[in-house]
């Protein structure tokens, strides 16, 4: 059994939430429950705010290169201990082992890749309007940060965030979801270990994000929110930050397009399709929701989904051969399970899954089985929602101009994907898709060094590469005048 912190990291000690209140963590994979950990509320809240604007300024002086070294010790510290940190996060959030160390090494490479990019935060000379005069700019860390993350990736989320906060001189609070607190608090733990000054890093719980987010949304010290969920949540900060005008970064929903074309590599097409449609049981933001298939080929595509989504096994996701585990609660299973009747109702045919595993094994859990739809149309609610579950919906079409019009007619625009030999279609395609993301015959669109994010209500902003810096960052112009030659 493992053992779990459950303690608020304030102020570089672990405390109690001022109320004594604490909440129960669930094993989604048998709703039991793991350990009960602390409830903060605002008050708690408003403590971790001050001690993070009592760290902000050293932080910010700190030079970046001992700034980088404290990353990367952090990072090698959980490294270390990855496998137990793995174990954790599964136990909360339910995905396979292997996709929890996977996540975990994804996340400590935003972590490294960061460390370097603090190095590199240049600034520029641009040539001035007079002799005496020099124009200067340069990037100075915003300020005390707030990173709000989702339970789908209890540590990437913060990982990417929390990199590019402290690379670029911000002092960070984190927020992690109700649902999956329990890595965030390891991450503290390494944090703390590798030398972070107290207050720079806090990880704040809670089982209501209301009582918190009023007292971050209002409070004018806190200068920047990181938000990766829903658009609707997305939505509401916005309006509460503009009171304070806080920089705002926002990963919302998506209802990604995953587009084969009659000349792909129908092979190819099947392994990418396969793994971003199953990663996380399909709770994913960039999960392939709408899988349109030229008429061609849909039917033996759709055999094929069929064949490899049946054959994968589903349970708990600590034992190594299961490939899909629980979803994240029960309200998680009714949503899929709703979009699925309606599509039903709607005339679309079951093809394989379509239900709850059979069985007392599973009975306890969140489980919900590989599922393939056929017959699907436009006007089904499985078409305009994220389903957030291990769905397949295959939706047919005629031609590459009617496809992109029905790809790009969603309110989000976070990740599409589509596959093709054409040369030529690739890159028509590419720019013609309303995505901030695109997959070109790429269903494996991760990856720290590129600039992540959506458009339209999407989100706002990037996360990766050398653009993730720049939601913690000011620009300062400095015009140097009287300059005088000797
Ligand atoms: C997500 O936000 O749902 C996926 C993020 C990633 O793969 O980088």
């Amino acid at each position: 059994m493992a053992e779990y912190l459950t303690k608020l990291f304030i102020d570089g000690s672990w405390q109690d939430a001022i109320s004594g209140e604490t909440f129960a963590v669930i094993n989604p994979a048998d709703g039991s429950e793991l350990v009960r950990i602390a409830d903060a509320n605002a008050e708690d809240m408003l403590k971790a705010i001050d001690s993070a604007q009592k760290a902000q300024a050293g932080w910010a002086a700190t030079p970046a290169l001992e700034r980088s070294r404290i990353l990367r010790k952090a990072a090698e510290i959980a490294r270390a201990d990855i496998d137990r940190l793995a174990h954790v996060l599964t136990m909360e959030q339910g995905k396979p082992l292997a996709q929890a160390l996977g996540e975990i090494t994804y996340g400590l490479d935003f972590i490294e890749w960061f460390a370097e990019e603090a190095r590199r935060t240049y600034g520029t000379t641009v040539p001035s309007t007079g002799p005496d005069k020099r124009i200067v700019a340069i990037k100075q860390a915003t300020g005390v940060s707030v990173a709000i993350t989702p339970w789908n990736f209890p540590a990437l989320q913060i990982l990417r965030k929390l990199g590019a906060a402290l690379a670029a001189g911000c002092a960070m609070i984190v927020k992690p979801a109700a649902l999956t607190p329990l890595s965030a608090l390891e991450i503290g733990k390494y944090f703390a270990e590798a030398g972070l000054p107290d207050g720079v890093l806090q990880v704040v719980t809670s089982s209501r994000a209301s009582r918190v987010s009023e007292a971050i949304m209002s409070d004018s010290r806190v200068r920047v929110v990181s938000f990766t969920g829903s658009t609707e949540v997305g939505k509401v900060l916005m309006r509460e930050g503009s009171t304070t005008m806080k920089r705002l970064a926002l990963e919302l929903g998506g209802h990604a397009p995953f587009i084969v074309f009659e000349d792909a590599d129908l092979d190819h097409a099947l392994e990418q399709l396969i793994s971003v449609k199953m990663r996380n049981m399909g709770q994913t933001c960039v999960s392939a929701n709408r899988i349109f298939v030229q008429r061609s080929i849909a039917e033996e595509f759709t055999r094929r989904v069929v064949e490899r989504l049946s054959s994968m096994k589903v349970g708990f996701g600590t034992e190594s051969d299961v490939e899909v585990g629980p979803l994240i609660n029960a309200g998680a299973v009714d949503k899929v399970e709703s979009h699925v009747a309606d599509a039903i109702a709607n005339g679309a045919t079951v093809a394989a899954g379509g239900k709850r595993p059979s069985g007392a094994a599973l009975a306890n859990g969140h489980f919900y089985e590989p599922t393939v739809l056929t017959g699907v149309t436009d006007e089904m609610i499985i078409a305009r929602d994220e389903t957030f579950g291990p769905v397949a919906p295959i939706f047919e079409f005629d031609t590459e101009e009617e496809v992109i019009e029905r790809a790009n007619n969603s309110p989000f625009g976070l990740a599409a994907y589509f596959f093709t030999r054409d040369v030529n279609r690739l890159v028509r395609v590419s720019e013609a898709l309303e995505y901030g993301t695109v997959g070109a015959n790429d269903g494996s669109i991760s990856a720290v060094q590129a600039p992540f994010g959506g458009v339209k209500e999407s989100g706002i902003g990037r996360e990766g590469g050398h653009w993730g810096m720049d939601d913690y960052m000011d620009i300062k112009y400095i015009s140097l005048a009287g300059l005088t030659r000797p």
